[in-house]
């Protein structure tokens, strides 16, 4: 088997086919990834933390109804026209930052719901043979004050390391069996090497605290795993069993980041990131700021 320690992490991958059933109504005819953080979607968020620690390929994992992501990252020949006759420049150019001239976008359709581990696999012929990150734009994360983003504090780590490695944070005892949960033993810095990772166990049988967030960068040999992958949690072909498979080949590593997450795929993290976000925003934080406090909670 090839190593690829020291390979650029250059392509990353969204797995954004989910029917997002926990937002409904909103979401019957627009995907989740749309829905937006004061005035970005969600999936933007991701894509911009991304392409910040280096990425320029960026592997959309698709499904019905999600055309909308598509457009979203493509030429609005007719909004940029009229922008510019309108003498729009600072929206025109709003409009066109999305879609900066390095940066390369592709889309695979994954045909059935059969989970995040066969939504990756669907990723393999855009992937290849190369070390790639994948992102769940549900977790929107945001890195510390004046650092670097979740993705490129990874991104740093796994230039030094060369293996897979998963972001993790402590989670509250009775949440674990909402996340992929890892166990192991320190391996300097913010790196932990995993020895177990179980999806979503029960919380009597959960080997730690320790919650997998939705940012991964995984070494090719993932997929060789995935292929054979039998079905688990929940009737799905589930990513973290196909790392732990790929453990008997490779160390894999946990990475403690610096940062915050929002689940963005529950209302109350998705409300929590619009308040916090907003309160941030250099347009409309200060005037939200003194709107909040008029509120009698
Ligand atoms: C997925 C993963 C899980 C991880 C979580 C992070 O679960 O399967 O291991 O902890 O993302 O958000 P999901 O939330 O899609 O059910």
């Amino acid at each position: 088997m090839t190593l690829h320690t020291n390979a650029p992490v250059r392509k990353a991958v969204f797995p954004v086919a989910g029917l997002g059933t926990r937002f409904l109504p909103a979401t019957k005819a627009s995907p989740k990834e749309m829905l937006p953080v004061v005035d970005k979607p969600l999936i933007q968020y991701a894509v911009e933390e991304a392409y910040t620690a280096g990425v320029r390929h960026m592997v959309f994992v698709t499904g019905r109804s999600k055309r909308a992501i598509e457009d979203h990252f493509d030429t609005a020949y007719e909004l940029e026209s009229e922008l510019e006759a309108a003498g729009k420049h600072a929206l025109l150019e709003l409009v066109r930052s999305l879609m900066p001239d390095d940066m390369h976008c592709s889309f695979v359709r994954q045909p059935r719901s059969l989970g995040l581990g066969h939504a990756v696999l669907c990723a393999e012929p855009l992937v290849g043979n190369e070390p790639f990150a994948v992102l769940l734009a549900d977790d929107l994360m945001v890195g510390p004050v004046g650092g670097e983003s979740v993705l490129a504090q990874m991104v740093a780590a796994f230039r030094q390391q060369g293996r897979s490695m998963l972001a993790v944070q402590e989670v509250p005892q009775d949440q674990v069996n909402r996340y992929g949960i890892v166990a192991g033993e320190p391996a300097g810095g913010a790196l932990m090497r995993i020895q177990r990772i179980v999806e979503k166990p029960a919380v009597k049988d959960a080997p730690s605290r320790m919650g997998v967030a939705g940012r991964y960068i995984l070494t090719p040999a993932i997929f060789e795993q995935l292929r054979t992958q039998p079905k688990g949690a929940g009737g799905e072909i589930q990513l973290t069993d196909a790392i732990a498979r790929l453990m008997a080949h490779e160390a894999v590593y946990a990475f403690q980041y610096a940062g915050k997450r929002y689940d963005c795929g529950s209302k109350e993290g998705f409300l929590e990131a619009t308040v916090e976000l907003a309160l941030q925003h250099p347009q409309v934080g200060e005037a939200f700021r003194e709107y909040l406090k008029t509120l009698e909670l």
